[in-house]
């Protein structure tokens, strides 16, 4: 059953507490956490300290997606955060490999993110090393864009390439995701939906329906 990572980046900073309750309360499998710096992308939302509150207050997979450049300075911090998951965007360090390496020697898994711009054989270097890919369906920086149809086609390229090769990802989509989109990126092998406006805007009440109309 393909699984549900809420992204907090649309709530009130000051209800995400009681928002990220009412999602593992829900049945949520991940929290995803989108880190931004105002530098890889024009807005800034939070760092590891949110990653750090987070860890306290729920067990739920923290699905953590930097949107930040550089990267390497950072990785160390988050992963003392309590991080689960570390995606980002290969295009925004130099040092995309020692990155990976880095994040998986400390037990953590890594992840690429995959903006609208750049495409799969521009990354598939990276693709035996790591534990998750993250199609892009909005361009980075804000929730609430219109789902972008045409990279849906990745989600099959990464499919075909991890069965060819027995590599052992799991593909998410991010960005515009909703009971309409995610049947689409369903059919084509997606294995987790990383949801913002969809679940996040909506009455904490409301939580376990919206969640069944994504699956
Ligand atoms: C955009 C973020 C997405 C976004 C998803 O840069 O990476 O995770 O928050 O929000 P929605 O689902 O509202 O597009
Ligand atoms: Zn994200």
């Amino acid at each position: 059953m393909v699984k549900i990572s809420p992204s907090i980046l649309s709530a009130d900073l000051f209800e995400i507490k009681s928002k990220v309750q009412a999602l593992d309360k829900a049945g949520v499998d991940y929290i995803h956490i989108d880190v931004m710096d105002g530098h890889y992308v024009q807005n800034i939302t939070f760092g590891s300290n949110m990653v750090k509150s987070l860890r306290k207050i729920t067990s739920r997979i923290l699905d953590v997606h930097l949107m930040i450049q550089p990267v390497e300075l950072y990785i160390r911090e988050f992963i003392e955060a309590g991080s689960d998951i570390i995606s980002f965007h290969p295009e925004a360090d130099e040092n995309s490999n020692e990155i990976i390496n880095f994040i998986n020697e400390h037990n953590v898994k890594a992840g690429i993110a995959v903006h609208p711009k750049v495409s799969i054989s521009e990354i598939e270097k990276y693709l035996p090393r790591v534990q998750q890919v993250i199609v892009m369906t909005v361009l980075p920086g804000f929730g609430g864009q219109k789902f972008m149809h045409d990279q849906v086609y990745k989600i099959k390229q990464l499919n075909e390439i991890r069965q060819k090769n027995n590599f052992n990802y799991n593909i998410s989509v991010d960005g515009g995701v909703s009971n309409i989109t995610s049947k689409d990126c369903i059919k084509n092998g997606v294995d987790i939906l990383a949801v913002g406006s969809y679940l996040l805007n909506k009455e904490e009440s409301l939580y376990p329906e919206l969640i069944a109309t994504l699956r």
